[in-house]
């Protein structure tokens, strides 16, 4: 091994830790609002298969949005581009649950992480297998290799009776006809597939695929090269939100955050990299968990740029 990884995680750790600030975790979950924002873990895993953590590495957490990033990734491998013509790959510039553009473009979601745009792209899992958490969860442990994963159904429940803005976005891009099953079903499909815990270890085993390419952990391919760069394209660009430009700023590489705390990165050729720490900023991202990755890309010059 030519580079002490495991230091390098625990030097991350301490950078994170070292800084004042931690956030807030989500409140408008009732079941996500009581969570420690001090907590934290963070591990790699690496192209070759080895894995390396430090802090809460193992613990599981509620995924969040880091499932809009597999919802996508199933999508485009079981029913290729043609995902695009139902939602945009540009950043939106607007918080990840807003509703206004959806209007002035016809119900078109700007990207396929912001809320909008993640409920088209389960509509279109669960038009394409029938059940998209399911084939969302059954991804997230076979790339893991942990049978264990499922969904908290307390925190798809909760969320479900205070999501009165999801709902919105879902009705509303039915009225625009770009929805192909009831609004019902994918909204408890979005929920369940937000509401999966795992942990980093899970998250860096399974984030591997994009580093590999499209490689699966079997060796089998999900997606061509050129698809597994672009959904690292649409990942740096929208994954983070409004806070995009700001997180490809410090840390340069492929992200997805969720509003549990985690962020799953991708280093093209190396490894997948998750950490975790439930303090969120204003644009819903991890704080210390941003730190750590601005610290580790910092010292070893992994961002993409
Ligand atoms: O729909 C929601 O609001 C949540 N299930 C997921 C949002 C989220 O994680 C945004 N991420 N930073």
């Amino acid at each position: 091994m030519d580079v002490d990884y495991q230091q390098l995680l625990d030097e991350a750790m301490a950078a994170a830790l070292a800084l004042p600030a931690r956030g807030r975790p989500a409140d408008y979950i009732p079941a996500l609002a009581s969570a420690d924002p001090g907590a934290f873990g963070m591990a790699l895993a690496t192209v070759d298969g080895e894995l390396y953590g430090v802090g809460e590495w193992q613990r599981p957490f509620s995924i969040q949005s880091v499932s809009k990033l597999f919802t996508l990734a199933l999508a485009l491998a079981e029913g290729g581009e043609s995902l695009w013509q139902r939602v945009g790959r540009e950043p939106s510039g607007n918080p990840f649950n807003s509703l206004v553009q959806l209007e002035s473009e016809q119900g078109i979601p700007r990207n396929p992480f912001i809320n909008a745009g993640a409920l088209v792209a389960t509509d279109r899992l669960l038009e394409l297998t029938g059940d998209a958490a399911g084939t969302i969860r059954e991804f997230l442990r076979a790339e893991s290799g942990n049978g264990s994963i499922t969904t908290d159904d307390a925190v798809a429940a909760s969320e479900a009776r205070h999501g009165h803005r999801n709902a919105a976005l879902a009705h509303f891009i039915a009225s625009y006809g770009n929805l192909r099953n009831p609004v019902d079903s994918v909204l408890a499909h979005y929920y369940a597939h937000c509401a999966i815990s795992a942990s980093c270890a899970d998250l860096a085993l399974v984030g591997r695929f994009l580093a590999r390419h499209g490689l699966r952990a079997d060796g089998s391919r999900l997606l061509t090269r050129s698809e597994a760069k672009r959904v690292n394209a649409v990942l740096l660009t929208c994954g983070t939100y409004d806070a995009a430009g700001d997180f490809a700023y410090r840390v340069g590489l492929p992200g997805k955050s969720g509003v549990g705390g985690g962020i799953l990165t991708v280093i093209p050729g190396r490894g997948a990299l998750c950490v975790w720490s439930p303090g969120l900023d204003p644009a819903g991202n991890s704080v210390l968990g941003v730190a750590a990755l601005d610290a580790l890309t910092t010292a070893t010059g992994w961002s993409i740029f």
